[in-house]
């Protein structure tokens, strides 16, 4: 890991307090097997999982530090808010994947480590408005926002990668 999509803020910069208090929020969560795992899956285009987790870590973090919400439960949250073990673009779900697998993240997120009220709502609702419910917390708002700037943000590297490629 070294930098967030968009970001030029390096996370292994000790002279970068904003680095070392993100990494201070999520450090204990990153060290899991089961979150390292999710750099086993592709997410969005030739983004991991795992770097579109902490892509969504840190823009909560940002953005809910500069609001002076719970920042620190938004960045956990964001860590865990796609803590499934499936390639969604090709296996089958019970439910349609937008609805499952907000669950199916809770679920593991609560097998593996404790969970807030605000990381709990956070990741159960981070779809919304394609979710059941409506979000509880300010914090849950700001992760249905910064998962789908960061998904468009990891569409768009792909797709430069791809135009420089063709024309070079
Ligand atoms: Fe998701
Ligand atoms: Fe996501």
């Amino acid at each position: 890991m070294d930098r967030v999509i968009g970001s030029r803020i390096m996370l292994d910069d000790y002279d970068d307090l904003y680095a070392m208090e993100f990494m201070d929020c999520i450090s204990d969560l990153l060290e899991l097997e089961g979150v390292q795992r999710l750099s086993e899956y592709f997410q969005h285009c030739s983004t991991t999982r795992l770097q579109h987790s902490i892509n969504v870590a840190y823009y909560n973090y940002r953005i809910c530090k500069f609001l002076h919400f719970d920042y620190k439960s938004a960045a956990r949250a964001g860590l865990l808010h796609d803590l499934f073990y499936y390639d969604w673009t090709t296996e089958k779900t019970p439910e349609r994947h937008t609805f499952y697998h907000p669950k199916e993240a809770l679920k593991n997120a609560l097998e593996m480590t404790d969970i807030n009220a605000i990381e709990a709502d956070a990741i159960a609702k981070h779809m919304w408005p394609m979710c059941f419910g409506i979000p509880k917390y300010k914090e849950s708002y700001v992760i249905t926002l910064t998962d789908k700037y960061c998904a468009v943000m990891e569409v768009c590297q792909q797709l430069k990668f791809r135009i420089k490629s063709h024309f070079n």
